[in-house]
């Protein structure tokens, strides 16, 4: 089979005796796609691509990524500036709704999200059957579902109507109670209910780390970095957990199960739980005194992988990573805090960064790496670092679920296969079984 596409319009595959023509598809930043929509009907073959490095499932306006630059630009506006400038609910709007919001629409947009953020009464009951020692991942997917139980407005999704604003502020306001409220299940102390009078991330942090005894105020740069770790989350194009909720919504599944089958795939150690595994690495290389070149050997070895490492799209650098790296260092700095795993992470990656295995490789960085350690400089415990990751990727998720939902050409997602199995046999009775 060859495929000559000469940049035109279209591309030519031969297969076998059949030369068959086939639209090239051509992005805004210029990236091409041979679009093969026709080729089994017309060939009778299918494509195969182990982990769909080369396979675009959908196009999209919302993230466009260049991994051999290290751009990552939401809705066109780069992270450098967004994650500078904006908010993490100023970056959700934009990647929902397309545009950043005027004044008066943030406004109603995060006074909305206070005024939702209470849950259900009865929803507290599900709080006291989880074992305290339950992971806040598997906490927060099956809430996300109970949730949509006492709302059942949130089910009865059709068309994107005038309710789905409404939806949406919902869910990106209780998923942060609901975080927050398996934190205090895990340390067996009382939920606080979330103030009205705060801003999203002063409230989650109060809902987190305020006592019976005491209210926590937190310092206005422990809020402003964790806004802006959430802004630096919140949409990635196609990744694992966006791809899940695509796959999920294109059933037409309600927002609500399609939000709790991205946060189960966010959960794998490869993808967002690899922030959690990254600080359980660092700590283990402190705790056990190890040189961290032999470390590095190991990884070379295969023993383990280096957590927070490497990307599928990213080539050269994750630039997530370069301000996250620089944030928690600020932050540390800014609070007066040493933590003793943020040069054992330098050191990591200045001997990776002067390999030749990561070099050759392009295994760089990527935005876990150094997101741990503005967690623990906020506070957060380790088992809630991925939660962290998911209520950023909320909006993200959101956002491509309703871009599925509005287009009037997407089609329920069902690949195909290449049988590798048994081929057809006769049945033997148990009794003649050898
Ligand atoms: C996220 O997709 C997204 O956009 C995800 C994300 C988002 O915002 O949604 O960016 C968030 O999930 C970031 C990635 C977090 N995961 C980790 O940090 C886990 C460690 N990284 C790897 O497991 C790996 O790099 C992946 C999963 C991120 C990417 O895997 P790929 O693209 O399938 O690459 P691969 O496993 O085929 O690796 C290619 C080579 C292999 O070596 P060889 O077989 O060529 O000898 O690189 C090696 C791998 O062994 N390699 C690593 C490594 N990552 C890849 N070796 C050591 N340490 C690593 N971390």
């Amino acid at each position: 089979m060859t495929v000559d596409t000469a940049m035109s319009d279209t591309s030519t595959i031969q297969v076998g005796d059949t030369s068959l023509e086939l639209p090239v598809v051509v992005g805004t930043e210029n990236e091409h796609a041979i679009d093969i929509g026709t080729l089994r009907a017309k060939t009778g073959y299918i494509t195969l691509d182990s982990g769909y490095g080369n396979t675009g499932s959908c196009k999209s306006s919302i993230t466009y990524i260049d991994g051999e630059k290290g751009i990552l630009r939401y809705r066109g506006y780069p992270i450098e500036v967004l994650a500078e400038h904006s908010t993490f609910l100023e970056v959700a709007w934009l990647l929902i709704y397309g545009e950043l919001p005027k004044a008066d629409e943030l406004k109603r947009f995060e006074d909305e999200i206070k005024n939702h953020a209470m849950l259900h009464q009865d929803m507290r009951h599900h709080f006291e059957g989880f074992p305290a020692t339950a992971h806040p991942m598997a906490v927060l997917s099956s809430m996300i579902n109970a949730t949509s139980c006492y709302h059942p407005e949130m089910l009865e999704m059709g068309a994107i109507d005038e309710s789905f604003p409404s939806l949406v502020a919902k869910l990106i306001a209780k998923v942060a109670t609901i975080a927050a409220f398996s934190h205090k299940k895990s340390v067996g102390e009382p939920q606080r209910y979330p103030d009205p009078s705060l801003g999203y991330c002063d409230n989650f942090l109060h809902g987190m780390f305020s006592r019976p005894y005491g209210r926590y105020t937190a310092e206005p740069e422990v809020v402003r970095a964790l806004d802006q770790f959430l802004m630096l989350h919140a949409d990635h194009e196609q990744n694992c957990s966006t791809s899940t909720v695509r796959m999920v919504g294109s059933s037409q599944a309600n927002l609500f199960a399609s939000m709790a089958s991205g946060v189960c795939a966010l959960w794998g150690p490869l993808h967002g739980g690899a922030n959690q595994r990254c600080i359980e690495m660092l700590k283990m290389i402190r705790r056990e005194k190890l040189d961290v070149k032999k470390v590095v050997e190991r990884v070379k070895r295969k023993e383990f992988k280096l957590m927070g490492f490497g990307h599928r799209v990213y080539k050269s650098s994750d630039p997530r990573a370069t301000i996250l790296k620089q944030a928690s260092d600020d932050l540390l700095s800014k609070l007066g805090v040493d933590d003793p795993l943020l040069p054992i992470a330098q050191e990591l990656e200045a001997v990776a960064r002067s390999d030749d295995y990561f070099l050759e490789r392009n295994l760089y960085p990527n935005v876990d790496f150094y997101s741990g350690i503005t967690l623990r400089a906020i506070g957060i415990p380790v088992e809630m670092f991925t939660v962290m990751f998911a209520i950023g990727r909320m909006p993200g998720w959101i956002a491509h679920w309703k871009e599925q939902h509005e287009n009037p050409s997407a089609r329920i997602s069902r690949p195909r296969q290449v049988y590798t199995g048994a081929t057809e046999r006769d049945y033997t009775p148990i009794g003649q079984r050898a």
